[in-house]
């Protein structure tokens, strides 16, 4: 058997052009344009290409982007001015404030302080409550775990009344993950570094959503014939050469890499009924969700 591939590419840019068409439209009616603003702390080359890449995106859909790149020493207390400002600005309806922040800086705190109209990441606390709640709704939900959950549907995978298995437990995935399949009819089970014998906890999944952050650390033994596998994970990992040496950039002089997901993709697609890559599968969806959630923001703040 082999696995049917999830186009998480193909799958976002569906999201995107959705959310380009609705955001002309409402611009056509004579509404706002939808807003984004970015909040970067520091200068980590993966949070800065990251937020490029949202701001781009803002742009291609027809939305506004204010960036607001800050010094990596900021103070507690003007980071949260800025939040307040922002909140208190009607031209932005979403905030999002790229993690992780140096370690000076109280991100509970942070996040708390985004107004739950406006916390387009889904962090703050009153959203990610309503999401573990029975009978309640969050305005918004994490984008990651959102699209993880999209991918699934549009895969036609049931949901309901399956085993579902989240590897890691972060604030960002695993949690929220784990919080979205419960409101989805799922069984649940979250497993994290302490958990024993992880392939026997495995065995079981009908659905499995790996974001533990170990490279190929799924092995293909463990999944459950016809699984949907949903894989989280961006690991880079030495890139060798046909003759089994380290490859390295001719441009750079340094070691080149190539990015693998948590689950070993080669042994898994030949167990698994569904599977997205690594590259092209999860990462594309979590920047489609986002502007997704932007757009409703400015909804919600049109009312
Ligand atoms: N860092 C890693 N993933 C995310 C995300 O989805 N949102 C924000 N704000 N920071 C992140």
């Amino acid at each position: 058997m082999t696995a049917q591939i999830i186009d998480g590419t193909a799958i976002a840019q569906k999201v995107r052009n959705e959310v380009k068409d609705k955001v002309a439209a409402r611009i056509a009616a004579g509404k706002s344009q939808p807003a984004l603003a970015t909040v970067l702390v520091g200068e980590r080359i993966d949070s800065a290409t990251y937020v490029s890449m949202k701001q781009k995106a803002c742009a291609e859909l027809g939305m506004t982007s204010y960036h607001k790149p800050l010094p990596a020493d900021i103070s507690q207390e003007d980071l949260e001015k800025l939040i307040k400002e922002l909140n208190a600005d009607p031209k932005v309806n979403g905030i999002l404030v790229q993690l992780p922040l140096p370690s000076h800086l109280d991100e509970e705190r942070v996040l708390q302080l985004i107004s739950i109209e406006k916390d387009v990441d889904g962090f703050s606390p009153i959203n990610l409550g309503r999401l573990a709640q029975k009978g309640r709704e969050p305005l918004f939900v994490p984008c990651t775990p959102y699209g993880c959950i999209y991918l699934l549907k549009e895969a036609g995978v049931t949901i309901k009344g399956a085993n579902a298995v989240v590897l890691g437990r972060s604030n960002i995935v695993g949690m929220p993950a784990a919080l979205l399949l419960v409101k989805e009819d799922a069984t649940v089970t979250v497993v994290h570094s302490r958990t024993k014998d992880i392939p026997a906890v495995m065995k079981n999944a009908d659905i499995i959503i790996a974001a533990i952050g170990r490279a190929e650390m799924v092995r293909g033994d463990w999944i459950k014939p016809g699984a949907a596998v949903i894989d989280v994970g961006i690991n880079g990992v030495p890139k060798l050469g046909p003759d089994g040496q380290q490859m390295i950039s001719p441009k750079t002089g340094k070691p080149m890499q190539r990015l693998v997901g948590d689950v070993n993709y080669e042994e898994a697609k030949e167990v698994a009924g569904f599977i997205t890559p690594v590259p092209g599968g999860v990462g594309p969806m979590t920047i489609a969700m986002l502007m997704a959630n932007t757009l409703r923001a400015a909804e919600i703040q049109d009312k």
